[in-house]
């Protein structure tokens, strides 16, 4: 993305412990206003990328830029930026409003404003009443969003969020996603969150950048993502997919022709100019695949066999061989009415180009 005033800029920063290179040379710009998901598995440099925009640790190499300020070398007191840990890191001999108003104790702000703050924070994030309280007398969701309160109580340009709600079960968990995500169009503040949860990132993101080896695999939009990755770490990371196996055989326009176990197919790639004769691996996500009785006018259609139906209530998930591809599996998501109408017949199936992503390995 690039926009010519973001808030942050993340120039070619490196991070080396010893031997690990946790960054590695990590390049990113985060706009005014943009709630953007780091995604990666455990030790892909999330934390580590946190943790240098925070102030809590240096590069080996490279520079922080906040707000067309270089921050490299400054302390964390001295940004603009404010921190969630994964496991809150509330102070527990501390009350609620004790614990929101720490932040503004630093900042050297008169008591009567820190009053008047603690109230106006309170209200916002549902808090009120719940002031005296120590976290210990909290559920894990109040628990939550005090540690929120207490980040946001300074005003803080910067938002880091890392992993905050690993801690909560799964129920409370989608309800506090939801409430993350208002509260961050409310302020219109920057957040930068956390987390190796992909469903957690698709639904809260407006952009995602997914990391792996302290490297960007890809940056986007969640649908961008989703719908077409570039590599196949991003295929496989996010989402179930079918990954097919094929050689190049060249271009049709913009489309990648390929062939698949003896079917042509068409897809699109993000960039990637793989040459004729290369092994190539395409990805088309379950819920692309429809079934008709006849061949269809789609770019890509195979004839398949079902050989397996899982019922997952509204949707069922079909399992085929195609027969005409020597026998390779496809794996298709379809309304549970059009499910169980398959069976004993053969069943055409087909999906458009534009649906098929040609993956970098
Ligand atoms: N203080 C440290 N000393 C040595 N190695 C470290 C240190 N901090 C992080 N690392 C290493 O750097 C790499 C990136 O770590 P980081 O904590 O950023 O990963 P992460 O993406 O946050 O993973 P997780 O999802 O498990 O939290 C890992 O290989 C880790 O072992
Ligand atoms: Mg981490």
């Amino acid at each position: 993305m690039t926009d010519s005033n973001p808030l942050v800029r993340i120039e070619g920063v490196t991070k080396k412990f010893g031997d690990t290179v946790a960054l590695d040379n990590l390049t990113l710009d985060i706009a005014r206003g943009e709630f953007v998901t780091f995604l990666g598995p455990s030790g892909c440099g999330k934390s580590t990328t946190l943790r240098i925009l925070g102030g809590f640790e240096r590069p080996t190499a490279g520079r922080v830029i906040l707000d067309d300020v270089d921050v490299t070398l400054q302390p964390p007191e001295k940004r603009h930026v404010n921190m969630v840990f994964q496991d809150y890191a509330l102070f527990p001999h501390m009350t609620v409003r004790q614990n929101i108003s720490f932040g503004l104790e630093l900042k050297g702000m008169s008591k009567a404003d820190i009053r008047l703050r603690q109230d106006e924070i309170m209200s916002f994030l549902e808090l009120d009443g719940y002031g005296d309280r120590y976290p210990g007398q909290l559920s894990g969701g109040q628990r939550q969003r005090v540690a929120l309160a207490r980040a946001l109580a300074p005003d803080p340009a910067l938002l880091l969020l890392d992993e905050p709600l690993a801690a909560l079960d799964a129920k409370l968990r989608g309800q506090v996603q939801q409430e993350l995500k208002a509260i961050q169009r409310r302020t219109h503040k920057t957040f930068f969150f956390v987390t190796h949860d992909q469903e957690e990132a698709l639904t809260m993101s407006d952009r995602i950048v997914v990391m792996n080896h302290g490297r960007v695999e890809q940056d986007g939009t969640p649908e961008e993502l989703y719908f077409h990755p570039a590599t196949r770490f991003v295929a496989e990371f996010i989402g179930e997919t079918n990954l097919l196996t094929c050689e190049m055989r060249g271009q049709d326009g913009e489309a990648i022709v390929m062939d698949w176990f003896g079917q042509t197919l068409k897809g699109q790639s993000q960039g990637h100019r793989p040459r004729v004769g290369d092994t190539i691996t395409a990805s088309v996500r379950l819920e692309k695949l429809g079934f008709h009785a006849a061949r269809p006018d789609h770019k890509n259609a195979v004839k398949g066999t079902v050989v397996g139906k899982t019922f997952l209530g509204s949707r069922m998930s079909v399992d085929l061989m195609i027969e005409e591809a020597q026998g390779a599996r496809l794996r298709a998501f379809v309304d549970a009415d059009v499910g169980q109408s398959v069976g004993s017949e053969p069943v055409w199936i087909g999906w458009d180009s534009d649906s098929m992503a040609v993956l970098r390995e």
